[in-house]
C-alpha cells in the first residue's frame, strides 16, 4: 500500500495524531494490517472510512495506541521505585505529585495509589493519569480486570482493594477517586507542571528520535528540581545528560539542578 505521506498528514488533520513522531516501519505496518483486515486495499480507501465512519475511527485509534498493560509491570522495577524512589521523593513533604503519563487502562496509576499507601494514608495520595486514548481511559473509570493483569499485584492489596465480578475483578472506589484521568497528547499538548514523579513506560519505544528527544526536555521541564523520571524497561535513555538528567537507578532518571 502506497501513499502512507498523504494518508499521515490526513490523519493529522481529522484526529491531530502526529503519525510522523512514530517510528515508520512499524506503525505503517500495524496500519496496513489493520485497513487490509477491515477490507481496504489502500490508504486512500482506508482515510475516507475513517473520516466518514466514527466506528472505524475508533477502531483505528484503538489498534494504533497499543494499550496493553497491567498492574505492577516488572515488578523488580516497582520494587525499586517503593525502596529507594519515594522515599527520596517524600524527605519531609506531606504529599508527592505523580503524573503517569501514558496511562492505557489504568493500571499503572491505580498501582501508583496502591504502593503510595505504603507511605501515606489514602486520601493524600492524588495521581494525575493521562492517555491519548480516552476510550482506554473511560475504562480505567469503570476499574474491571482481568486476572492476568492484576496477578503481579501484592496479595493482601487484591484482597483489600479488589473484588472478584464476573470474570474478572472490581478495583475498589477508595482506589479509583484518587485519580485524576485526563486525555493528553504527548507530542502536543501542554505538560503539567511541579511534578515529583513522572512515569511514562511503554510508549516512547514508539516514538521516533527526535520526538523522544522533545518529549525528554518537556519531562524536565515538567519535574521540580531533583524529581524522577520513570521509563519502561526498554526506553533507558541514551546520554541522559543532554536532557538535564542524571541516571539514578536503571530505569530512573534525576532532573539535575
Ligand atoms: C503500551 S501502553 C503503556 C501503558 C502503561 N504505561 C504501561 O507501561 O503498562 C501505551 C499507551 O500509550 C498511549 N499513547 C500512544 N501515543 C500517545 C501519545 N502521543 N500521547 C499520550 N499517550 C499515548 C496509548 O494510548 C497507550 O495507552
Amino acid at each position: 500500500m502506497e501513499r502512507y505521506p498523504d494518508f499521515m498528514k490526513n490523519v493529522y488533520k481529522l484526529t491531530s495524531i502526529d503519525l510522523s513522531s512514530y517510528k515508520e516501519k512499524q506503525m505503517k505496518r500495524r496500519i496496513e494490517s489493520l485497513a487490509k483486515r477491515s477490507g481496504f486495499d489502500t490508504f486512500e480507501k482506508y482515510f475516507h472510512a475513517l473520516e466518514n465512519d466514527k466506528s472505524t475511527l475508533n477502531k483505528f485509534i484503538n489498534y494504533m495506541t497499543i494499550n496493553v498493560s497491567e498492574f505492577y509491570r516488572n515488578p523488580k522495577q516497582w520494587e525499586i521505585l517503593k525502596r529507594d524512589v519515594i522515599p527520596l521523593l517524600i524527605d519531609k513533604k506531606r504529599s508527592i505529585k505523580i503524573w503517569s503519563s501514558a496511562c492505557s487502562m489504568g493500571e499503572e496509576p491505580y498501582s501508583l495509589v496502591m504502593m503510595l499507601t505504603n507511605f501515606f494514608s489514602l486520601e493524600k495520595i492524588t495521581i494525575i493519569a493521562t492517555d491519548l486514548d480516552q476510550e482506554a481511559m473511560n475504562k480505567a473509570k469503570i476499574g474491571m480486570y482481568s486476572a492476568k493483569s492484576i496477578a503481579n499485584i501484592p496479595d493482601e492489596f487484591v484482597e483489600k482493594y479488589f473484588k472478584p465480578k464476573g470474570d474478572g475483578y472490581l478495583i475498589s472506589e477508595s482506589i479509583k477517586q484518587r485519580v485524576t484521568f485526563k486525555q493528553h497528547n504527548l507530542l502536543k499538548d501542554n505538560y503539567p507542571n511541579q511534578c515529583d514523579l513522572i512515569v511514562c513506560r511503554n510508549v516512547l519505544i514508539y516514538f521516533t528520535e527526535e520526538a523522544k528527544s522533545e518529549i525528554f526536555n518537556k519531562f524536565n521541564d515538567a519535574l521540580i528540581d531533583k524529581g524522577i523520571l520513570f521509563v519502561g524497561s526498554t526506553e533507558q535513555i541514551v546520554l541522559p545528560q543532554r536532557f538535564k538528567f542524571s541516571s539514578y537507578k536503571t530505569f530512573f532518571y534525576q532532573k539535575n539542578i
